[in-house]
C-alpha cells in the first residue's frame, strides 16, 4: 500500500515540476509579450479589454477595445529611459466622452465629405454633419467609438500583435454594405508599431481608415510640440477651401509653409500670414506623398532633439495628413493632472486625400465586392 503510494506521490511531484517549468517557459520565452486585462467597462456593461504590448527594447503600446484605441505609448529617450509619448486619457470613461479622438482608429471615412453627401452608382447617399457643414471621421458613432472584438493576441521572438475585428452594417453612420474590418497592431523588436487595415464589403462603399494618435516626443504634455523637426515626402500639398474640403487642386509646396521636404521646426511658420495656414488654424492639411507607386514608403518624420526621440512613418497610402492640435484649448485633462492645452500634441495621419468620392480627380476610395482593402502603416521610433 505504501510502497503505490508513495509511487503516486512520486508521479504527483513529477508533473508538478512539469507544469511549472512550462509555466515560467511561457513568461519567458516571448521577447514581445503580450498581456490582457480589463481596462473598464461600459454603461451598458459591457466588458473593454486592453492589451499591452511590451518588447526588449523598451517600447511598451496599450490598445484597448474600445474605438481600437492606443491609450498608451512608451518609447525610450536617448538616455534610454522609456516614457509616456501619446496624449490620452486615466479612464475608459474620459474616452466615452467627446475628445478629438485621441489615440483611436477612424473609419469607415477619415477625414471629411463635402457636406455629408457623396454618391455611388448614381444614387447619393447623406452622412451626419458633426463637423459643420461636413462630415468628419466616420460620424458621430464612427469607428473611435465603437466596441471592437479581438481576435487573436500573440507574443513572439521579434514581435507581438492583437488582431481587432469590428463589422459595421449596411447603412451605419450612412455608409453602404456590411463593412467587416480588421486592424492588426504589431509591436516589433526593432521599435516599430505597425498597423494593418484590411476590409471587405458585400456592397459597394467607400473606406479610409486611419489612426489618430497624438505625439508629444518630449514625453512632457506641458510642452507645446512647436520645437519638433517636421519631415514630409511630398512635392505637393491637398489645399483646403474655409471648411477644411479640398478645392480640388494640388498645389506646389515649394517657398509655403508647407514645404517639409527637408526638416523644419514646426514651429516655425504655422502661424505665417498664408491663406492656407489661417484655414487650418496652423497645420491641419493633407499633403500629396511622393513615389505613390512605391508601396509601403518613408513618408515622414518627426524628430524631438531634447529627448533624441525620433519617429518616422511608412505607408502605403497616397497622403498624410498633418494636424498640429490647433483645436486643443485647455479643456481635456491630462492622465493624472494638468489639462491639454493648445498644441501639445501632433497627428500623422496616413490616409486617401480628404473627400475623394467627391472628386473624380483623387485616386478612389471605392470599395466593392471581392475586393480586399488592405492597407499598412509603420510608426517606427528610434533616437539619434
Ligand atoms: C482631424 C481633423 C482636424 C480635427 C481633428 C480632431 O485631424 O483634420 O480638423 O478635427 O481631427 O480635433
Amino acid at each position: 500500500m505504501n510502497v503505490i503510494k508513495r509511487y503516486l506521490f512520486g508521479i504527483l511531484l513529477i508533473g508538478l515540476a512539469v507544469l511549472n517549468v512550462q509555466c515560467k517557459k511561457n513568461q519567458t520565452t516571448d521577447k514581445v509579450s503580450i498581456e490582457k486585462s480589463i481596462y473598464g467597462t461600459l454603461p451598458n456593461g459591457q466588458k473593454i479589454e486592453s492589451y499591452t504590448l511590451k518588447n526588449q527594447k523598451g517600447m511598451e503600446v496599450t490598445i484597448i477595445t474600445y474605438g481600437g484605441i492606443i491609450t498608451s505609448l512608451k518609447a525610450p529617450n536617448k538616455e534610454g529611459k522609456s516614457e509616456e509619448i501619446v496624449l490620452g486619457f486615466s479612464s475608459l470613461e474620459q474616452y466615452t466622452k467627446p475628445n478629438p479622438y485621441f489615440g483611436a482608429l477612424i473609419g469607415r471615412y477619415g477625414n471629411r465629405i463635402a457636406k455629408g453627401k457623396f454618391s455611388l452608382d448614381g444614387k447619393e447617399y447623406s452622412l451626419a454633419i458633426n463637423n459643420q457643414p461636413n462630415a468628419l471621421h466616420g460620424g458621430p458613432e464612427g469607428f473611435h467609438r465603437v466596441v471592437w472584438t479581438a481576435l487573436e493576441n500573440k507574443g513572439g521572438d521579434t514581435a507581438a500583435s492583437i488582431k481587432l475585428q469590428y463589422v459595421s452594417k449596411d447603412m451605419e453612420e450612412g455608409y453602404p454594405g456590411n463593412l467587416t474590418v480588421f486592424v492588426t497592431y504589431t509591436l516589433n523588436n526593432n521599435n516599430s508599431l505597425d498597423v494593418l487595415y484590411e476590409a471587405t464589403t458585400d456592397k459597394k462603399t467607400i473606406v479610409n481608415l486611419t489612426q489618430h494618435s497624438y505625439f508629444n516626443l518630449s514625453a512632457n504634455f506641458t510642452k507645446t510640440i512647436l520645437d519638433h523637426e517636421i519631415t514630409i515626402d511630398a512635392d505637393q500639398l491637398v489645399p483646403v477651401d474655409a471648411t477644411l474640403i479640398p478645392t480640388g487642386e494640388l498645389t506646389d509646396v515649394t517657398n509655403t509653409p508647407f514645404d517639409f521636404r527637408k526638416p523644419k521646426l514646426v514651429g516655425k511658420e504655422i502661424d505665417a500670414k498664408d491663406e492656407q495656414i489661417k484655414r487650418g488654424l496652423g497645420y491641419d492639411h493633407c499633403w500629396v506623398l511622393n513615389n505613390p507607386n512605391k508601396g509601403e514608403r518613408l513618408a515622414a518624420s518627426a524628430y524631438e532633439p531634447k529627448s533624441g526621440r525620433l519617429l518616422e512613418v511608412y505607408t502605403d497610402q497616397p497622403g498624410i495628413q498633418l494636424y498640429t492640435g490647433n483645436f486643443l484649448d485647455g479643456t481635456l485633462p491630462m492622465r493624472d493632472k494638468g489639462v491639454y492645452a493648445h498644441r501639445t500634441g501632433f497627428c500623422l495621419e496616413t490616409q486617401h486625400y480628404p473627400d475623394s468620392p467627391n472628386q473624380k480627380s483623387f485616386p478612389s476610395t471605392v470599395l466593392s465586392p471581392g475586393e480586399h482593402y488592405k492597407t499598412k502603416t509603420t510608426f517606427k521610433f528610434s533616437v539619434k
